[in-house]
Formats: C-alpha cells, sequence, structure tokens
C-alpha cells in the first residue's frame, strides 16, 4: 500500500523544497501538503510539482484540531514532517500571540491526531513506519558570545517570542515521546536561504531592497552573527533523518558558515552589482544602520558533526555559490518577487483551486 506522509507548512519556503524533494524521489509515497496558507505561504512555489499524481494539497490550519483529526482520519498518515509555523522574530516580537497559537497549539493538535491515529495500530509498526519529524530552530540554544557552538546538549535558553515557541514546541515532542511512546524525531537549524524565502528575512529582503533602489537597513552596527545554510541542503538533511534519524533523538544541522550581518551585506551587494550589471560600490550606497531589534540575539554557531558523523550528511554547496544562485533566482522571477509582496498571490491561489 501507498504511504501517506504529511508535510505542514509545504507551500513556504523551506516546507516548499522539501515537499518538491519527496515528491520527486519517492513515487512510492504520497505527499500530502497541509498549508494555511499564511502570508509566507504560496502555492507559487510548487507550480513545477503541483499536478503529480503523488502531491495532494489540503489547506487547513493546524490550530482547527478538527480539522486536524479530520485529515488524519482521512489519510492515515504514517509520516509526519511538520514545518508549518509563524517563523519570522520580528513578528514574534510585536505578535507573540500567533506565535503561541500556531507554533505551541498547533503542534500539540498534531501530535494528539497522530497519537490516536498511531495507537489504533500496533507496537512494532508504531516504531517501525510512523514518525514525527518536528522541525525547528537552532535559536531555542539562546545566544552564543565570541566563543563556541551549540551541541545537541545545550541547553534551552530561548530569548525572542519566536525561539520560545519553538523551544516549548521541541519540548512538548520530546514529552510525548517519553510520556506516550511518540516515534519521534527533532532537527534544530541554523539560518536557511535560497530561492522561495519570503522578503521579510535579511537576505531576499535586502536582494528586493536594493534592486528597487531602497535603502537596505542593518540592525545595530551590523555586527550580529549567524551561520547560513542553502536551503536545499536543509532539504536533503531532513530527507536523510526523516528515513535514517533514530527515533526520540534531536540532530543539529548547520552550514559552518558564518557571517557578520554587515559583511553578508557587503558581499551581497557585490553579488547584485555584478548581476545588475551596475557600477561596483553602488549597492553599497544603500546600507543604512538603524535601530536594533530589541534582545537581539548576538551570535548563532551550531556544531552539526553529529548528523555529518551518524547520517553521512554535509552542505553541498559554498556560500560565495549558493549567494550567486540565490541572487540569480530572485532577479529571475521578479513577477514571484512583486505577486509575494503585493499579495497577488492569493488570487493564484483562488484560480488553482477551491476553497474548502
Ligand atoms: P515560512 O514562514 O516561510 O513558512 C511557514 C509555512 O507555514 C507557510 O506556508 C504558512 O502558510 C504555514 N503556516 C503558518 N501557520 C500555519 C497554521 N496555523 N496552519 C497551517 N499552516 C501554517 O517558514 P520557513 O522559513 O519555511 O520555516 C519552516 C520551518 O522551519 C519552521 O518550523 C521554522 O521554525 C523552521 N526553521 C526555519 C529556519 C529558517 O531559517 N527559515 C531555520 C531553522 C528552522
Ligand atoms: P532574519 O533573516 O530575520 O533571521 P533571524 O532573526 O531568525 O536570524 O535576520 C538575520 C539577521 O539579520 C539578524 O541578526 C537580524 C538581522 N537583520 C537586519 O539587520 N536587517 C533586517 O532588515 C532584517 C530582516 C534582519
Amino acid at each position: 500500500m501507498k504511504k501517506n506522509i504529511l508535510i505542514t507548512g509545504g507551500a513556504g519556503f523551506i516546507g516548499s523544497h522539501v515537499v518538491r524533494l519527496f515528491v520527486n524521489k519517492y513515487p512510492e509515497y504520497t505527499i500530502v501538503n497541509l498549508d494555511k496558507l499564511t502570508y509566507a505561504g504560496n502555492l507559487e512555489n510548487l507550480k513545477d510539482i503541483d499536478k503529480k499524481p503523488n502531491y495532494i494539497f489540503e489547506k487547513a490550519d493546524i490550530c482547527d484540531s478538527k480539522a486536524i483529526d479530520e485529515l488524519f482520519d482521512k489519510y492515515q498518515f504514517s509520516g509526519v514532517i511538520h514545518l508549518a509555523a509563524e517563523s519570522h522574530v520580528d513578528r514574534s516580537i510585536s505578535d507573540p500571540m500567533a506565535f503561541i497559537n500556531t507554533n505551541i497549539i498547533g503542534t500539540v493538535n498534531l501530535l494528539n491526531a497522530a497519537r490516536k491515529t498511531w495507537l489504533t495500530t500496533n507496537n512494532e509498526q508504531r516504531t517501525t513506519n510512523n514518525l514525527f519529524y518536528h522541525i525547528s530552530t537552532d535559536e531555542v540554544y539562546g545566544s552564543l558570545s565570541e566563543e563556541g557552538m551549540f551541541v545537541e546538549e545545550t541547553s534551552y535558553d530561548p530569548r525572542s517570542p519566536y525561539s520560545a515557541s519553538k523551544a516549548s514546541s521541541d519540548h512538548l515532542v520530546r514529552a510525548y515521546h517519553h510520556t506516550y511512546k511518540m516515534p519521534v524525531v527533532i532537527s534544530n537549524c541554523s539560518n536557511n536561504y535560497g530561492p522561495n524565502q519570503f522578503p521579510e528575512k535579511l537576505i531576499p529582503l535586502a536582494i528586493n531592497n536594493i534592486k528597487n533602489n531602497k535603502a537596505v537597513p542593518v540592525y545595530g552596527k551590523g555586527e550580529n552573527i549567524r551561520d547560513w545554510l542553502f536551503v536545499e541542503d536543509h532539504a536533503n538533511a531532513i530527507d536523510l533523518i526523516f528515513h535514517n534519524g533514530i527515533v526520540g533523538e534531536t540532530y543539529n544541522i548547520g552550514g559552518n558558515n558564518e557571517w557578520k550581518n554587515i559583511d553578508l551585506i557587503y558581499q551581497l551587494c557585490k553579488e547584485m552589482d555584478l548581476q545588475l550589471g551596475r557600477e561596483k560600490g553602488t549597492s553599497e550606497k544603500l546600507i543604512t544602520f538603524v535601530k536594533d531589534r530589541a534582545g537581539h540575539d548576538l551570535r548563532y554557531a551550531i556544531d552539526s558533526s553529529k548528523i555529518q558523523k551518524e547520517l553521512g550528511w554535509k552542505p553541498s554547496l559554498q556560500f560565495e555559490e549558493g549567494l550567486r544562485k540565490t541572487v540569480e533566482w530572485y532577479l529571475k522571477n521578479d513577477v514571484w518577487l512583486t505577486n509575494i509582496v503585493s499579495g497577488d498571490y492569493e488570487k493564484y491561489y483562488d484560480k488553482q483551486y477551491v476553497k474548502r
């Protein structure tokens, strides 16, 4: 029998890369993409695969427990890869409640539905066949000074409403494993970049602003440090963990690629000048230092040696190449960018799918 695999948040940035990978690589699975289509969800991200016979889209809100239970009844999922979330730190500072609802309550609704479904199958099937895979962030570990790296044993110390909501959902996933023997696995990844990222996050926001000759806002002095990973490398890690990860374990995923924000923006400006055929130094003039983010974490850095040693994963792209591909994609997909900032992609959705 074909396995039905649920991917939540598949219309978003990372989710769309995971859905594409699974639909293309595993014809033996039916991939059900469950997404509420918030401002961050965009079915245009998947238009190259949405006619494939092993792909189904279901518009639903993970906060609606009844709708979630119905979908589990309908599809009897044998695996869940949970990416749906509110994901932007700045929005979590201005509206924490949306993060509490989706990231915490939504996750518990999925855990409950999976538990109910899987309790009716026998124990052996439960551990070999059913897996609840929760996608999380390195931000749950808090903020580093100049030294050190996050390992899987690092104590949780979330400091923004976003990271606190993700930490809370990680704890709940582990609690369901310990209490109810739910087969779970968690991964915590560093900052992703690449095609399809909503232009509120640093890299696509800067690309969009530079393209339109608008100021590029750099928070504080631009001295904060992030580790950047190309999104397809994250999707490949998710594939490996879903298939070969050990139940109950956590895996850190990172690019070993730390950049001070200001240095990253200089690098991006150079790439933009090159690809837009502008004179060297043109884009840099748009850099504008603005008020710092409240509670801005100084540095994230992740030690991903566990997944490298145990599952044989490693990042495939050098940052310079990833950045070049990303800029190329955004400049080529001008309509995607214009539509997503204007909200026109909702009209695309109405035309393609009948609303439930
Ligand atoms: P995103 O904001 O681009 O996409 C989130 C998706 O979830 C959207 O399609 C949205 O419509 C959907 N969604 C939101 N609320 C929902 C709800 N209540 N019900 C159903 N669907 C809902 O996010 P992303 O950057 O792709 O992140 C995906 C996951 O990966 C998140 O769990 C995030 O915490 C995690 N993560 C992200 C990064 C990163 O750098 N972006 C790094 C590590 C981990
Ligand atoms: P972001 O892409 O929002 O990811 P996160 O906060 O989850 O790491 O931001 C990356 C870094 O860039 C972070 O240190 C905040 C900073 N930043 C700016 O300096 N200017 C901006 O306009 C944005 C969106 C972020």
